[in-house]
């Protein structure tokens, strides 16, 4: 039920596509459907060009044909698309659970409309049940969980901080640039603007899995089809 759910939700997001558009483009098993359908479109004479957030979207838009524009040539995109790991009714987000948050943070803000695809299971009423990824600098790792920790208890939430690792390897989770991911537990985050000028000031923390005021456009997939919210 929740694949055909993103899979209906990724389609809809399809129809906002036009040729010549330059489009970034998520991670995640949601956004996965949109890249391969995109393929479809561009194999059927649709002319777009896309920016990919990770390595493995990246794998993705080279095996579906989807043609890709350098990071270093990226500026302004006519949309973005992407899934979400929490969405709020305000559309403010948690993203990351692939590990991606940063790239997909800079092409989300680098495009004019964001629009978020996701099943059902994604909506919440306040974001916090999912652990919230927080990409850091892997030195004094430690150094930077405690402080994370000091900034969750400030703002009211639960501050239990655990290193990402890579599968049963025990080693830590490698981020596309390099870096490790602390997945904090924060339970309800009553102010995630709060939260997120927290953690923005801590050094050491890279980026948040906090996307605010960011998703212009929430698609959610059903196993019927999907509805289209606005901002
Ligand atoms: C990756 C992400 C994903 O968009 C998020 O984890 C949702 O993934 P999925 O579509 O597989 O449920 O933020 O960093």
């Amino acid at each position: 039920m929740s694949d055909i759910a993103k899979r209906n939700a990724a389609l809809k997001a399809l129809e906002f596509v036009e040729t010549g558009m330059k489009l970034g483009l998520g991670t995640g098993s949601t956004a996965a459907y949109f890249v391969k359908g995109l393929g479809e479109r561009v194999r059927g004479g649709m002319a777009v060009w896309g920016v990919a957030t990770s390595e493995a979207t990246r794998a993705l838009c080279d095996a579906s044909g989807v043609p890709l524009i350098g990071h270093d040539a990226m500026d302004t995109l006519d949309l973005a698309v992407d899934g979400a790991d929490e969405i709020d009714p305000a559309f403010n987000l948690i993203k990351g659970g692939g590990g991606a948050l940063l790239r997909e943070k800079i092409v989300a803000a680098a495009a004019r409309r964001f629009i978020v695809i996701a099943d059902g299971s994604k909506l919440v009423d306040r974001l916090g049940a999912f652990p919230l990824p927080i990409e850091v600098t892997p030195f004094a790792v430690p150094l930077t969980a405690r402080k994370i920790a000091a900034a969750l208890r400030d703002c009211g939430c639960a501050d239990h901080v655990s290193l990402r690792l890579a599968g049963p390897s025990g080693k830590p989770f490698l981020t596309d640039g390099a870096n490790h991911i602390l997945d904090a537990a924060c339970g309800r985050i009553h102010d995630p603007a709060a939260l997120a000028d927290a953690l923005a000031r801590i050094p050491g923390v890279v980026d948040h899995g906090l996307f605010l005021g960011m998703a212009t456009c929430v698609i959610v997939g059903t196993a019927e089809g999907a509805h289209i919210n606005q901002a």
